[in-house]
């Protein structure tokens, strides 16, 4: 391989091999394009939590973990229902209230995002505009499960007796969140992690 940039306009050998060692992003079904990569490409998630980075970082991050997690627990309950582990009742009574908070601080963390930091963000980084309108109709698509789990959950409350059909119904629809979440919370993760740890102040 020669070492000089072709007059043709081609890629120099160092830009091939910047891009061969770029990180990917994390989530096997991310949406994000390489063009949008280029802060991720300087701040990859190895560093994080380096200490330059840290403190701007883990906030968000922190609340993205304590979604994962409330939504993992919600999960295992419903598992722990299907498998004969839990009855209906310790069933009930470990969901009702759990699922009202998680659509409660699901609904705050992305009217946050919707209106403050995505708007800001676009303003800093406008090339980044469309890979945040993605996460944007994420979120459309996330508050309709919400209200779907919302209604399941209702009716749960109002339902004393064993309901395996409901359960079932339940189930698939937390099913469904941590899907779109897995994709959602990854992607943003990429996309803003590093306009957060690159900005200054
Ligand atoms: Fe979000
Ligand atoms: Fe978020």
């Amino acid at each position: 391989m020669t070492l000089s940039i072709t007059s043709d306009n081609k890629a120099s050998p160092q830009v091939l091999d910047d891009d061969l060692f770029a990180p990917s992003p994390r989530h096997p079904d991310s949406r994000l394009e390489t063009d949008w990569l280029f802060l991720y490409n300087k701040l990859p998630p190895d560093q994080w939590f380096g200490a330059d980075y840290a403190y701007k970082t883990s906030g968000w991050l922190k609340v993205h973990t304590n979604i994962r997690k409330r939504q993992r627990i919600l999960t295992q309950i419903s598992e722990g229902y299907q498998t004969g582990e839990y009855d209906w009742a310790k069933y009930r009574s470990q969901m009702l209230k759990r699922i009202n908070m998680h659509i409660l601080k699901l609904h705050q963390h992305h009217g946050v995002e919707d209106e403050g930091f995505f708007p800001e963000f676009i303003r800093m980084y406008p090339q980044l505009q469309a890979g945040f309108e993605i996460l944007g109709c994420d979120h459309v698509r996330l508050d309709a499960l919400l209200d779907k789990l919302q209604l399941q959950n209702d009716t749960l409350a109002r339902t004393e007796v064993e309901d395996k059909a409901l359960a079932e119904q339940l189930h698939q629809t937390l099913v469904d969140v941590t899907n779109l979440l897995s994709q959602h919370l990854s992607d943003e993760e990429d996309l803003v992690i590093p306009i957060l740890g690159l900005r200054q102040g």
